[in-house]
């Protein structure tokens, strides 16, 4: 399996996305600071392992503090929770994992446990959830399978795959589970300007497992839907509204467009922690916006005049309406999404 994150005695290891496909280098964070400076730098990126990466930020901090007193602790898990969630806005996962160590620590501080036992406790929340990621993608690919065609090709966008979670992958661990469950599918990768994950990261993931990919230019779907050279899409997300609304990488929400006009399937693949249903309609959601660089520049060279404006944001938001279903490990999710998302909410204690 491909290791985009692991937690190690010395601190918490990523493969440097930025990096790939040309080199695999890892990088060591060894306290809470460098987790969120590989979380903002998307060393790290994808919202599953944002997740989890996150949730390992805290309780490094936790681990490697020098409080001696609760007090002391609960103030610096405050700076670190802070610090962690200025990283990124839009993956509602970064905020997931970290309430969910926070939420241990709180409960253990409740309890006046001592310091060393909230400290593997944390530490040991952290780790499983990294377990949880990985069986969550593999339920929600024995649960797409079966939706992608049995002999075709099929487009993503950006990269949900092993290197967007701690491994499998969302909408590429669907197709993983498909081609694993015999169906003959090939990949379209969208490249996804400006930051290139499709091109880079799904190209290099799925070649790595020898699933045949070709890698088009983001201007490229609409045609080769309009040949019938497309059978399905499926895409991972960053937050899902109540209503299921989906936000994801910029340039989904036209793929979406297309695939209806074209009488395509367009789903979308995510573990029950990128769905907000605390926020009612994809209007809300924060988007995040970059680098003016990451479009001027490519490879470190200017592709555009000086002083020209720059547009960088780096999600969009698909109305629910463009969703044909929504694969969870829970199940898979159809329209109206406020009635199928709240019954499969109440599912669950924890929200
Ligand atoms: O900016 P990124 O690379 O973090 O954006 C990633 C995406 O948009 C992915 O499609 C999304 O997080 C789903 S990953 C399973």
């Amino acid at each position: 399996m491909i290791p985009t994150l692991e937690w190690l005695p010395t601190g918490v290891n990523f493969l440097d996305q930025t990096k790939l496909p040309l080199e695999e280098t890892y990088v060591l964070a060894t306290d809470y600071k460098q987790v969120a400076t590989v979380i903002r730098d998307m060393i790290v990126r994808g919202a599953p392992a944002i997740g989890v990466s996150a949730a390992m930020g805290v309780a490094i901090g936790i681990q490697r503090s020098q409080a001696t007193s609760l007090a002391e602790l609960t103030k610096e898990v405050a700076e670190i929770d802070a610090h962690l969630a200025a990283t990124r806005p839009t993956a509602v996962n970064l905020f997931w994992g970290i309430a969910e160590i926070r939420n241990l620590y709180n409960n253990l501080a409740a309890k006046n446990t001592p310091i060393s036992e909230i400290k593997e406790a944390v530490v040991a929340r952290a780790r499983q959830m990294y377990d949880e990621d990985i069986a969550a993608c593999k339920q929600m690919g024995a649960n797409g399978a079966s939706l992608l065609p049995k002999q075709g090709t099929v487009l993503t966008h950006c990269n949900a795959g092993a290197l967007a979670t701690c491994g499998y992958g969302s909408a590429l661990g669907v197709i993983r589970a498909a081609i694993e469950a015999g169906h003959k599918i090939d990949v379209f990768a969208d490249e996804t300007r400006p930051f290139l994950q499709g091109a880079r990261l799904t190209a290099w993931e799925l070649m790595k497992d020898n699933i045949p990919t070709t890698v088009l230019c983001d201007n490229m779907a609409a045609s080769l839907m309009y040949q019938g050279k497309i059978q399905a899409v499926i895409v991972g997300a960053d937050r899902i509204a109540a209503n299921g609304d989906v936000a994801n990488k910029i340039g989904t929400y036209g793929v979406a467009i297309l695939a209806k006009e074209h009488g395509i399937p367009f789903y979308v693949a995510a573990p029950w922690s990128t769905i907000d249903i605390k926020t009612a309609h994809g209007g809300l959601i924060p988007i995040e916006q970059r680098s003016a660089l990451e479009v001027t520049h490519s490879n470190g060279k200017q592709m555009t005049p000086d002083g020209v404006g720059i547009e960088n944001p780096a999600f969009d938001v698909t109305p629910a309406k463009y969703v044909t279903a929504i694969i969870t490990e829970r199940g898979v999710l159809t329209g109206p999404y406020n009635e199928s998302i709240q019954a499969f909410a109440s599912a669950d204690t924890t929200q």
